[in-house]
């Protein structure tokens, strides 16, 4: 067994190893993914519930069918109708949800940290959706799987990382990932929308696009985290697409086989211009999203095993 994690609460725990197994074995569920029955029993008998505490659409779409996909019972909580508007704690919740005997609770929250405690307290695998700015790891594996579906490899590569990194648990967690895997990566954006400590993470920083595509193999482009943003760290919009925006003339500075990606939700007109986005022979916005499916089955078949042996012991 290559994987032998509890949970999947981020990149930074993974050896790339680890990293690896997943990708190979979303790679055989990519296959099922596309024939006629889309079944297995991987999770047959378990109980997967899913707790988004911040908005969401492809992420739990895709784990709520990759369970499915698997043979789970899966629930959806509606978090906005929950006790949580009551006052319940987090925890409170999480306890409460423990007694009915998940297997598999899939967590997204708006607190950094927030689902590493919930797992200290509950007895059942534990999947990170997205913590504030922290880590959204399943992010991070989807687009490892794109890249090196469409480059034939995952190692010494030009990525270039661009716009709100400030802000972006995408971000941080593909920038481990790409790092584990010996990636070259590069972060463009406004000094506004970078972290605090940049340097320490071992990776090329430009303000500029046109300096920070050149050579580029993969083009990787983010949200504006408005949600995330309380004060001005850009003038407009309308003067944040004019420089940070990727369109075609920004586009050309990269490889001319660069592909572009964005985890979504997009802004058109505000980090991408829509016919990039739209343009088939360069972008993978949605292989990103067919790959999520697969990736997620992966990661909860891996974890299930773990589970199951655990519990055996
Ligand atoms: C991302 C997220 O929620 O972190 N979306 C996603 O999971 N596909 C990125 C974003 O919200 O910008």
């Amino acid at each position: 067994m290559t994987f032998t994690h509890r949970h999947l609460l981020g990149i930074e725990p993974l050896h790339p190893a680890e990293i690896t197994a997943i990708l190979d074995l979303a790679d055989d569920y990519v296959a099922l993914n596309r024939s006629g029955d889309k079944h297995s029993d991987a999770l047959k008998g378990l109980t997967q519930i899913n707790m988004f505490f911040e908005n969401s659409t492809r992420t739990q779409a895709s784990f709520e069918l990759a369970g499915k996909r698997l043979g789970a019972d899966v629930m959806n909580m509606a978090m906005q109708s929950s006790s949580v508007k009551k006052g319940e704690t987090l925890v409170d919740t999480a306890l409460t949800l423990n007694a009915m005997h998940p297997d598999l609770l899939v967590v997204r929250h708006p607190s950094s940290g927030a689902v590493d405690l919930l797992a200290q307290k509950v007895n059942c695998a534990v999947l990170n959706a997205g913590d504030g700015k922290h880590e959204h790891p399943t992010q991070a594996l989807l687009d490892a799987l794109t890249i090196r579906r469409k480059k034939g490899r995952l190692h010494r590569l030009s990525v270039a990382i661009c716009g709100d990194i400030a802000h972006s648990r995408v971000a941080r967690s593909n920038l481990i990932l790409l790092g584990k895997m010996e990636n070259r990566v590069r972060l463009i954006g406004p000094p506004t929308l970078m972290p605090a400590g940049v340097a320490e993470f071992g990776c090329e920083v430009f303000d500029d696009m046109r300096e920070g595509l050149e050579g580029a193999d993969v083009v990787m482009m983010l949200r504006l985290q408005k949600e995330r943003m309380d004060g001005g760290f850009i003038p407009s919009e309308r003067e944040y697409y004019h420089r940070y925006g990727l369109d075609a003339e920004k586009l050309a500075y990269a490889k001319p086989d660069a592909i572009v990606m964005h985890p979504g939700p997009m802004n058109r007109g505000v980090e991408i211009d829509g016919t990039i986005a739209d343009d088939i022979n360069r972008s993978v916005i949605q292989e990103q999203v067919e790959m999520g499916v697969a990736v997620r089955m992966a990661a909860m078949d891996l974890l299930a095993r773990n589970l199951k042996t655990a519990r055996a012991a």
